[in-house]
């Protein structure tokens, strides 16, 4: 991979594609700032070179120009704090104001340009833009692994422009390297776990997964379709009805391949959907009348535990239950200690997911598994088999 760490860049302006779209609070305070600090090696990088980092990002899905709570001013500031200099910021990301900005720049300065989105021709992958872009530089990298699935201008089109010039940032490297990890030459056995509220954004990976893993493990609010699918009764759990016969044949597929398909066996059922709701446990296939399936009920948990513990790679993505509604947390907290203490006795692990990302963190594990990804979507199409726009730019 062509990678940015041994590439001098004294003197050099370097144009660095962030995922800087992080969750802000309405007083657009920071409440995650994981994927800043996962792209800071690669900032630190280019200043201790003594380059010009010129950073450019989205944050968020603006679709009328500029609005402030959109804007990257916020996020300036609190690179400030952690670099502990002082970063600039440009109000725009292409034109003249921009450029004067980074004709301003010294050795080592940092500059934060505003929110690519604001261009509805980012977004279009518009080669006209990304050319304007490409202007502002003489070397481009992308360190934005959690949009390298979008083939956006500043993602893909723009490494058009720097044939010889382009580079991996040190995040998308260890982003890959990782996947590359569980998906290439596994350790077995090699357990993937797919959680989460819905089948539909899933079914291809999991077809994919099919291909590659040894055991799958299904939870979430999509173990209740499969459930109906085996012909049980799930109350008023959450239910794809139109993906019923769907999971029945993943079942089957499962099979006819010799994977191991791990389905919740039991479930805990509330009757309405909060923290105080009246609480009561069942298999998964006879959820009462009135209740609802929101976590895996211990019998589960210690399958899927078993499974976990005797795995070599483990790959984490979505949730078990409601783990954001305490009552409901037990499963997805459970599953994350035994990916723990997987990783512990030496397997590699690696989560990926809003969810799940969110989960380790409250649950304090984060230091316990082999790598917490910034993907989400990226991912998951990574893990469908499919090739990554940003990765294929630099790669060309
Ligand atoms: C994300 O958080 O999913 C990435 O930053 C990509 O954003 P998008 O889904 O709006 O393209
Ligand atoms: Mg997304």
């Amino acid at each position: 991979m062509k990678n940015i760490s041994n590439i001098p860049l004294s003197g050099k302006r370097v144009l660095i594609r962030v995922d800087f779209n992080v969750p802000l609070d309405e007083c657009f305070n920071i409440i995650d700032d994981s994927r800043i600090q996962a792209a800071l090696p690669t900032i630190k990088k280019v200043m201790q070179d003594g380059g010009r980092s010129i950073i450019m990002s989205h944050l968020g899905r603006p679709k009328k120009g500029f609005e402030k709570r959109f804007s990257l001013k916020h996020i300036a500031k609190h690179l400030s704090d952690l670099l502990e200099i002082s970063v600039g910021f440009s109000r725009d990301c292409v034109g003249k104001n921009t450029r004067v900005d980074i004709n301003n720049m010294k050795n080592g300065d940092v500059l934060v340009l505003e929110n690519l989105r604001f261009y509805p021709q980012e977004e279009l992958g518009d080669s006209a833009f990304a050319k304007q872009l490409a202007k502002l530089a003489d070397v481009y990298v992308n360190d934005a692994f959690g949009v390298a699935h979008r083939a956006h201008a500043s993602t893909s089109i723009i490494a058009n422009y720097f044939p010889n010039k382009k580079y991996f940032g040190i995040l998308l490297n260890r982003e890959i390297t990782s996947l590359k990890t569980a998906l290439e030459k596994p350790k077995r056995p090699f357990t993937a776990i797919i959680g989460g509220a819905k089948i539909t954004g899933k079914i291809d990976v999991i077809t994919s997964l099919f291909d590659k893993v040894d055991a799958l493990i299904v939870g979430g609010g999509m173990a209740y379709t499969f459930a109906r699918a085996m012909g049980g009764n799930i109350g008023n759990s959450l239910v794809e009805k139109d993906k019923v016969e769907l999971a029945k044949s993943l079942i089957a597929i499962a099979k006819r391949k010799g994977v191991q398909l791990l389905l919740p066996t039991d479930s805990v059922n509330a009757d309405a959907f909060n923290n105080s709701a009246n609480i009561q446990n069942s298999e998964i296939t006879n959820v009462p009348a009135g209740f609802m399936g929101l976590d895996i009920g211990a019998e589960s948990i210690t399958q899927f535990s078993k499974a976990i513990l005797d795995s070599k790679t483990i790959i984490w993505n979505g949730p078990m239950g409601v783990f954001e509604m305490e009552n409901f947390s037990n499963g997805t907290k459970k599953i994350g200690a035994a990916i723990c203490k997987a990783t512990e006795n030496g397997a590699f692990s690696l989560v990926g997911g809003g969810d799940s990302v969110a989960a380790v963190k409250q649950f304090g594990f984060a230091d316990k598994v082999s790598y917490i990804s910034t993907g989400g979507g990226a991912m998951l199409e990574y893990l469908k088999g499919k090739e990554l726009p940003g990765v294929v730019a630099i790669e060309d």
